[in-house]
């Protein structure tokens, strides 16, 4: 179904992972797109497999998205060439695992940055010209980390949190003014994230890791039919609801555990 045909989705962290699967998914749908993360040649392969398969737009941004001013910046860039973009993909981001005290508060602050600051920027620069041009949508990437405190994650699963309900409060405000805001907050999925953020799989995220494309789908359902928020996966799905009938010092407790066997 070709419903997103001539319309410009904007991609971020779209060189791995589920990046990769959401660009993959819109340009199945018809959609034109813009991918954008740091290295190109990986966006380069993508982008000639997308247009030979689905006879689509593709543009590709090289950018260090951790950098305050990027918004305004890469939006320049899109004007420059026409690009009014109809959806925006905020993926990229990374985590970093292990005690906070430990790590450089230079890769905490640098993670901060890319996973809201940035996040927030992107939101706010083309949400207004979605506004401005009657209408869009956009999704947001967050965790089921964000659901709770989350030690050994404890900064990125703070970031989470902000995606979350930064979200989801934006999917209030901007209703009215004819953009779909939707949060999707995936569990343990299959891709470059545990390396980058230096854990090996724990037997439980072994036994409960799902693929990336399905959750990259469920995810664009979800932005389709206006939710405001969608936790991908029965198993993840009933823990966040689970957590709510637990008290908050067991919440982390539980959550500490699962991350240290
Ligand atoms: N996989 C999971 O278990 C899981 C669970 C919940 C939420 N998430 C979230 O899913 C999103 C996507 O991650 P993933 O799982 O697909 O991991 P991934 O395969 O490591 O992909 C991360 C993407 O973000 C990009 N990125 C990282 N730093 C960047 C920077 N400074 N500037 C521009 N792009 C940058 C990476 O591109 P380059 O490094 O090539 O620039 C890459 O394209 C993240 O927000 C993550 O927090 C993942």
């Amino acid at each position: 179904m070709r419903d997103l045909e001539g319309k410009w989705a904007l991609v971020t962290g779209a060189s791995s992972g589920f990046g990769v699967d959401f660009a993959s998914l819109l340009a199945e749908r018809g959609a034109n797109v813009v991918l954008v993360a740091r290295p190109v040649e990986p966006m380069l392969a993508l982008a000639v497999q997308l247009r030979q398969a689905h006879s689509v737009k593709v543009q590709v941004e090289g950018l260090d998205l951790a950098t305050p001013g990027v918004g305004a910046a890469l939006k320049a860039r899109l004007d420059a060439q026409q690009i009014a973009v109809d959806m925006l993909i905020n993926n990229a981001g990374f985590g970093l695992f292990g005690a906070f005290l430990p790590q450089p508060l230079a890769d905490t602050l640098n993670m901060m940055q890319l996973n809201m600051q940035s996040l927030t920027e992107l939101t706010h620069v083309f949400s207004q010209d979605m506004v401005r041009r009657g209408g869009g949508q956009i999704l947001l990437v967050a965790s089921i980390g964000g659901y709770q405190a989350s030690p050994l994650y404890a900064a990125y699963s703070a970031t989470k949190a902000y995606v979350l309900l930064f979200g989801e409060a934006l999917h209030e405000e901007l209703k009215p003014l004819g953009v779909t805001v939707t949060v999707v907050s995936p569990g343990v999925t299959v891709t470059s994230f545990l390396a980058v953020s230096g854990q090996k799989p724990t037997l439980y995220q072994r036994l409960v890791m799902m693929p990336s494309r399905p959750v990259a789908k469920i995810g664009l359902a979800a932005l389709k039919a206006g939710r405001a928020s969608i936790v991908p996966g029965w198993l993840n799905a009933a823990t966040t609801w689970s957590n709510r009938l637990l008290p908050r010092f067991v919440q982390r407790k539980v959550a500490y555990q699962l991350m240290k066997n």
